[in-house]
């Protein structure tokens, strides 16, 4: 049996394969001297929104810009609570901060490790209080007005997005959807009868574009979807130092642009991202299988009737990760933790005042998850490697 490497994440072979397209993107911009803005941002920016199926699409610096001026541009003002999951990367919580605003939390689903809608019902009816005057939930916690929801749509599989939209419409609140994992993503929606894609429900959502993400710029690079015209304006001055033309400042912004090279590549990539999310899709249904076959006890990636994910990451839960990470990595096999420490219990967040015990579904999670090798170019014999791996170290049932 082969005893190569397996990496977590190979992104060699796809740079080589696209390398000549590539190549003219950066010959393009040289020639032209075109860096910032101009055409190549603008028809990436019309490809990206028309593959969300959403009407505008704004490109930023990276996913945390686009979330922060996501939040601004959607009216959270500082001040303001804006609950999401403790089971996310630091950004989705720094956007909220760093726009002046509060992060709260609730739980996440034990099986999709997204946010829990019945958690969040129970979060504004017993937790918050009603505020006649705007009309609004009032945090019982921060003590202030609860005006946004972040559900993530973590590993590349959409949070339930109808009893979230339902609640969030009932209680007058902001949704944004962090999509930076989720390019291509579906739901189910059984409210409206069809499926649709990550990016296109929310008042608007945000993407990262950073290498290993699912469609990845080789440097950073995010992007703001929307249906609102008027948001989506105000993004595009946000990401430009509040300009809405040369020097004709209406607020302060931000350096946020997407630059013209990351631009063309993305749109390049764009080409390919629905092959690529097939491709990852393959590899899910083989581990799938594989681990059935084996009898392992990990638990898999669950995958209700309404998701159809695009596995940016492919994560089993095993009772001892720590040893089955180490003798992955004795086997010369990467993998990752998404994330080991949930956000509340994070030292940046200890001023927050939470304790372990109060998201416990997070907390178990992030002590058990363990992200395998996954990227289109993984083959078969790489992840029979893999399987045997987990199986040797996690044991059998019963
Ligand atoms: C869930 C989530 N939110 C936000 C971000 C931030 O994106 P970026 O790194 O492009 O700023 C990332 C990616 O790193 C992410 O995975």
């Amino acid at each position: 049996m082969s005893t190569g490497e397996i990496p977590f994440l190979e992104l060699v072979t796809v740079h080589r394969e696209l390398r000549e397209e590539l190549r003219s993107v950066f010959e393009t911009a040289l020639d032209t001297a075109g860096f910032i803005g101009g055409p190549v941002v603008q028809e990436f920016e019309r490809d990206f929104s028309e593959f969300c199926e959403s009407k505008v699409c704004v490109g930023v610096a990276s996913g945390t810009d686009a979330l922060r001026f996501a939040l601004v541009a959607a009216g959270v003002q500082p001040g303001d609570t804006v609950v999401t999951v403790p089971l996310t990367f630091i950004a989705t919580t720094e956007a909220i901060s760093q726009v002046g605003a509060r992060p709260d939390f609730v739980d996440v689903d034990a099986r999709t490790y997204t946010m829990d809608p019945e958690k969040l019902r129970v979060y504004l009816e017993t937790e918050c209080s009603p505020d006649r005057r705007t009309g609004r939930v009032v945090s019982k916690r921060t003590g202030s007005p609860v005006t946004a929801v972040i559900p993530v749509h973590l590993y590349g599989q959409i949070a339930d997005m109808d009893p979230l939209l339902e609640l969030t419409a009932r209680y007058n609140l902001i949704l944004i959807e962090d999509a930076c994992q989720a390019h291509g993503a579906e739901y189910f929606s059984k409210k409206e009868a069809r499926w649709r894609k990550a990016g296109s429900m929310g008042h608007a959502a945000a993407f990262s574009f950073y290498p290993g993400k699912n469609l990845g710029a080789c440097g950073e690079a995010g992007a703001v979807t929307t249906d609102d015209e008027r948001l989506a304006r105000h993004c595009q001055m946000l990401r430009d130092h509040g300009q809405s033309r040369k020097y004709f400042h209406d607020f302060e912004g931000y350096n946020g642009r997407l630059d013209a090279m990351q631009a063309g590549v993305l749109g390049v990539k764009l080409r390919h991202l629905a092959k690529w999310n097939e491709q990852r899709r393959e590899r899910a249904r083989s581990y799938d299988e594989l681990f059935a076959d084996s009898g392992a006890t990990v638990a898999l990636p669950h995958v209700p009737s309404w998701s159809r994910p695009v596995y940016h990451l492919y994560v089993v839960q095993v009772a001892d990760r720590e040893r089955l990470k180490k003798d992955l990595a004795a086997a010369r096999i990467g993998s990752g933790i998404h994330y080991p420490i949930p956000l509340h219990l994070a030292t940046a967040y200890e001023t927050l005042g939470f304790r372990p015990g109060d998201f416990p579904v997070a907390e178990r999670a992030a002590s058990r998850v363990l992200s395998l090798p996954m990227f289109p170019t993984l083959a078969p014999e790489q992840q029979r490697r893999v399987v045997t791996a987990v199986v040797q170290s996690a044991g059998r049932g019963e």
